[in-house]
């Protein structure tokens, strides 16, 4: 064992890369993407340099949002495959050195859950309380002014038993009541299911919403929303979610997780830092091993303000709390598309080079791009639900661009969603064998990372920069790694690093400067980032 490999475990030393098995590779030909297709598909995830593959839901479910309404939380949906499948690809994972992380849905079920089936059969039902069951506000209206994330209110009418459910998100996903501990021990036994089987961890869908107020009070208006936001930022979330005592709930999911070996708890919550540093729990170690950092796929993309927000994120790490970067998730626009194709790039670097473990999304190695999609086949809710405002999440779900072979090799069949036009050139195949290609980049960025201690595990110092050019060194023992990224479309020059004498470009996003010498100065080039071992 090295001493990095000592000091540091797996979930931080490595990169995540996330599956959207609808939609990474199909091995039956029905136009879904499958387990069986993911296990096809090791090979690639083994070239490329990963280290850990999240697998968004593949429970069985409706698929009234893709999977994220789960029925049966211990089994596979059949469009996905079975149980042996999943073992299988549970074992070819391993011994590859792959960890495998399953999402965890706990704040909703589908409204076909046994559970919800039972609970809405009446008011009388030992599991009615499972989930929030409230009567009518006394205008015979919703109980409080909640909105649903997808939009409308959160409330859906029961007819039959006369009284209103709650549901964050679609009215198919009713909320469970996380203060009964009865839910609380029933998604405990879940877990252990399958840490007993052998996955490396969860990704914790919006655990952040588990506990709402006791009192139901409504939330205030939001003085500064604008119709560009989402529907539910007509409100802040004061009352439905980020409640104190939320801590508590996550605190023994953690603990339970902590009596198997060497799993990793990560959590998806949009807040502010602030707010996001509080879920890393006392100590920094009692609740999430990595709140999810979604910073990157949010703010504007300037050298300045990128490099204020790393450098304030830094600063409020508690003691003992790992960082972590995202670029790219099935909910948020391609990053391509965000900053464009010669960006991307600069942006794979920065994700690469930060300090923090990164989470790579399917199809971004490549540099797949958003995919329009024909109104009548749109299958996202939320856009069907606000069409045309920009909201769907189809356009960065679509098929994994294999090779140039029909529907980018993703499928047989017709895919479920259409495949991108320009997949006869942006294709794992074609680009495998571009030494230039963005493929390219990725797999040596990982290797880079993988071989270099300073950027798996070194510190992080900002350098001043000109224009719009980011610059921080990373060190760790012997090595010192100087990152400049030119986060603009204009040529810049870089100073000589501090302390340094010399060094040599260990990788340019250009792929053509290996190795060249750098001594006073480091010229950039439109859109160039660079990576230089500082002697
Ligand atoms: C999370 C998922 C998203 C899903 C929602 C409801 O935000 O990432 O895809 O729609 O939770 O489960």
């Amino acid at each position: 064992m090295s001493a990095l490999e000592e000091s540091f475990r797996w979930w931080q030393r490595g990169v995540i890369y996330q599956v959207y098995p609808r939609s990474f590779m199909d091995a039956n030909g029905d136009g879904v993407g499958d387990l069986a297709g993911v296990l096809n598909r090791l090979d690639h995830l083994e070239w490329l340099g990963v280290d850990a593959i999240w697998l968004s839901p593949v429970y069985t479910s409706p698929m009234a949002d893709g999977g994220y309404d789960v029925a049966d939380y211990t089994d596979i949906d059949p469009v996905f495959g079975t149980l042996a499948d999943f073992d299988r690809l549970l074992v070819a994972a391993h011994q590859r050195g792959l960890k495998i992380i399953l999402d965890f849905v706990p704040n909703h079920t589908s409204d076909q859950h046994p559970w919800f089936l039972e609970s809405r059969s009446s008011p009388a039902n030992p599991k009615r309380d499972w989930y929030l069951w409230h009567d009518p506000a006394p205008d015979g209206g919703p109980p409080n002014n909640w909105v649903s994330c997808f939009g409308g209110s959160a409330w859906e009418w029961d007819e039959r038993t006369g009284q209103f459910y709650y549901h964050a998100f679609l009215k198919e996903q009713p909320d469970l009541n996380w203060r009964n501990p009865q839910v609380q021990e029933a998604m405990f036994d879940v877990l252990r299911f399958w840490l007993d089987r052998g996955v490396d961890g969860f990704r914790v869908d919006v655990i952040s919403h588990l506990v709402k107020d006791e009192l139901f009070r409504d939330n205030p208006a939001n003085p500064d929303y604008h119709s560009g936001l989402r529907p539910r930022h007509e409100l802040v979330a004061v009352y439905n979610a980020d409640r104190p005592k939320v801590h508590a709930v996550i605190a023994r999911v953690r603990s339970l997780i902590d009596q198997y070996d060497d799993r990793v708890m990560i959590g998806e919550i949009y807040l502010p830092v602030e707010r996001l540093m509080s879920y890393y729990g006392s100590a920094g170690a009692s609740e999430l091993h990595l709140p999810f950092n979604f910073q990157l796929l949010e703010l504007p993309w300037h050298a300045q303000i990128i490099g204020d927000a790393i450098e304030r994120y830094e600063a409020l790490l508690p003691p003992g709390g790992w960082p972590n970067w995202v670029l790219g998730n099935h909910d948020r626009p391609r990053i391509a598309s965000r900053i464009g194709s010669a960006q991307a790039r600069v942006a794979a670097m920065l994700l690469l080079t930060l300090r923090g473990t990164p989470t790579v999304y399917y199809g971004d190695e490549i540099g797949m791009q958003n995919v329009p999609i024909p109104p009548d086949t749109v299958q996202d809710r939320f856009e069907r639900n606000l069409p045309g405002l920009g909201f769907g999440r189809d356009p960065e779900r679509t098929p994994m661009q294999w090779s140039a072979a029909s529907n980018a090799g993703f499928t047989t069949g017709r895919p479920w969603l259409p495949v991108a036009a320009n997949y006869a050139t942006i294709n794992v195949e074609a680009e495998r064998g571009d030494p230039r290609s963005m493929l390219t980049l990725n797999r040596r960025l990982l290797a880079l990372r993988r071989a270099e201690p300073a950027l798996a595990a070194g510190s992080y110092t900002r350098v001043p920069a000109p224009g719009d050019v980011l610059c921080f060194v990373r060190h760790h023992g012997r090595g010192r790694l100087l990152v400049a990224l030119n986060l603009g479309p204009n040529p810049q020059v870089v100073g000589r690093p501090p302390g340094a004498a010399r060094g040599r470009i260990a990788l340019s996003t250009h792929l053509d400067r290996d190795g060249e010498d750098v001594s006073d100065t480091l010229a950039l080039r439109p859109d160039e980032g660079v990576i230089v071992r500082l002697e």
